[in-house]
């Protein structure tokens, strides 16, 4: 049996569309009659704090979100295996926002932006895709794909990972010791790691001095679509104030919605999206979930279990 615990989405429509497509595999939600002993897989987003209550007979763990850190702070997580969202069309979304976000700052949208409203004709020619370094904080699902989108835009790419990684025209960089010189070749910053110990407030005013500050006009740029906990905001205020840093994107907050008193609303270079650069589609979880159930039931080992150790 499959149990639904979907907060701030649309449950009811997620389990018309698992029960439609799990042909006949008991599929309920909260408020039915139920026994928890019977539940194998619950799916969750959100989940409150009773959420595992009387789950003793649980398979896994099904996460509608591909970030996992807010669910493995849960004070009464099993120990069950957790499955988390992996798919194309999510990675798409990232990379379209990362594309959208990055290519608007290697043009100086900002510059010729403050200029416009100036009603001020000053010529200032970006430097080549191609002289533009693209530094990519995160290998996985999402920096990869990310990465092979850039590549053919023209822009000269580096990553940083956890461990190396080894892609064809991408200069990779791996662990602590090899932050700094990630760093200071970067141009433009885009921030796709897993939120964790290691990586909480990364995005500060030590990292921001490290950037490369002589190809951007304006100066380097930080792009997070990550999560709000890597970021400083105190630090990025305060940044693009003295023009370390000469732009941010952010879809993420430190506290989600980003409150009206935020000083971020009203700085110019600042861009911000309310935590929508890629959002979990119906259509294509349902085909993931039900397949991951469908294929464990079957005696198939589970996909994408989350390594709890590790974080991420
Ligand atoms: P993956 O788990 O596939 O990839 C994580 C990458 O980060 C790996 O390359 C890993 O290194 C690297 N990494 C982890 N810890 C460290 C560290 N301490 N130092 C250096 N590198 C590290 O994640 P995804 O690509 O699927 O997703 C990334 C994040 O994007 C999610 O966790 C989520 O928070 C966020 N997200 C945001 C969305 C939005 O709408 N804003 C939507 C979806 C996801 P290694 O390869 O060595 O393991
Ligand atoms: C996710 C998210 O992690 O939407 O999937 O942020």
């Amino acid at each position: 049996m499959l149990l639904l615990h979907l907060t701030d989405v649309d449950e009811a429509g997620w389990a018309e569309a698992l029960r439609a497509t799990l042909d006949g595999y008991p599929v309920v939600r909260r408020g039915d009659d139920y026994d928890p002993a019977a539940i194998r897989y619950i799916f969750v987003w959100k989940p409150e704090a009773n959420a595992f209550v009387g789950l003793t007979g649980l398979k896994a763990i099904l996460s509608l979100g591909a970030g996992v850190d807010a669910l493995l702070q849960h004070p009464a997580l099993p120990d069950a295996p957790i499955v988390r969202f992996v798919d194309d069309e999510l990675s798409q979304q990232m990379s379209d926002y990362v594309v959208a976000h990055v290519t608007m700052h290697h043009r100086l949208y900002t510059r010729f932006h403050a200029d416009q409203k100036a009603r001020r004709w000053r010529q200032l020619y970006p430097p080549a895709a191609s002289e533009t370094t693209v530094g990519i904080m995160g290998m996985g699902v999402l920096g990869q794909d990310a990465v092979r989108r850039l590549k053919s835009l023209g822009f000269d790419l580096r990553s940083w990972s956890r461990t190396p990684k080894n892609m064809d025209g991408v200069a990779g960089f791996a662990g602590a010791e090899q932050f700094d010189a990630f760093l200071a070749g970067t141009d433009i910053l885009v921030n796709l790691l897993p939120l964790t110990p290691e990586t909480t407030g990364i995005l500060n005013s030590d990292t921001f001095a490290k950037l490369r500050r002589d190809r951007l006009a304006g100066g380097p740029v930080i792009v997070n679509a990550a999560r709000g906990g890597h970021q400083r905001e105190a630090d990025i205020v305060k940044a693009l104030g003295d023009g370390t840093l000469g732009a941010v994107s952010l879809d993420v907050f430190e506290t989600e919605p980003l409150p009206a008193t935020s000083p971020l609303w009203d700085i110019e270079n600042c861009y911000i999206t309310p935590h929508i650069a890629a959002i979990s589609n119906k259509k294509s979880g349902v085909r993931y979930f039900s397949g991951i159930i469908a294929r464990h039931e079957a005696g198939d080992p589970l996909i994408n279990v989350v390594d709890r150790e590790r974080g991420y």
